[in-house]
């Protein structure tokens, strides 16, 4: 099964990659064949102080010295966000008491609509050691930059709104630095696996 999967992976990277370079053909576009954001990994992560959906105020100065997993989202999201907040409550659940060692945290990107209130009643369906993060528009902005994420609103019909944003789960080390992120597209027993690591290293 396994090697199935890495197959049928490499198949799906390969038609992509053959895809897209069809399309750069086909465009004429000689100067950006593959739109790629290339992030050295050692500027992710950096100075943020947002309000808890509880209330509270929380800087990265309070979680030094705590392993922590960020994620940046939305409350109205209807697919990326509630996947990766169910499956970061079953990881809690599977690590036990080690749960308790890490940090779990949800930064909206869309503080308009995510006010601490909606954050708090969303959030009740996920795991309750899950952080929900929220602030004004600058603090919000502070945050995604320093985690080089991105974010852009998108119109839909009806003059309402949806967001696009970077879906990686960011996992830092106890000491501020990345350790690596979760992709929502890999198996749960490879996440779980950089978690474990994550809250023994
Ligand atoms: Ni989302």
């Amino acid at each position: 099964m396994r090697k199935l999967r890495i197959a049928l992976w490499a198949l799906v990277l390969v038609t992509g990659a053959f895809a897209g370079g069809l399309a750069w053909w086909a465009r004429g576009d000689r100067t950006a064949p593959v739109r790629t954001v290339s992030v050295d990994p050692t500027a992710i992560g950096g100075p943020f102080r947002l309000k808890t959906h509880d209330g509270r105020t929380l800087s990265s100065e309070d979680l030094k010295g705590t392993p922590f997993a960020v994620f940046f989202g939305f409350t109205h999201c209807p697919d990326v966000c509630p996947t990766t907040l169910f499956e970061m409550t079953e990881h809690l659940k599977a690590l036990g008491a080690d749960a308790d060692k890490l940090r779990v945290l949800f930064v909206t990107v869309d503080p308009d609509r995510d006010t601490r209130e909606l954050l708090a009643t969303y959030l009740q369906s996920f795991d309750p050691r899950i952080i929900g993060l929220t602030g004004t528009r600058a603090e919000v902005d502070a945050a995604v930059n320093a985690y080089r994420a991105t974010y852009r609103k998108v119109p839909t019909q009806g003059g309402d709104y949806t967001m696009d944003h970077t879906a990686t789960v960011f996992l830092m080390d106890r000491a501020g630095r990345f350790a690596g992120g979760l992709d929502f597209h890999e198996p749960k027993e490879t996440q779980l696996k950089k978690l474990r690591r994550l809250v023994a290293g």
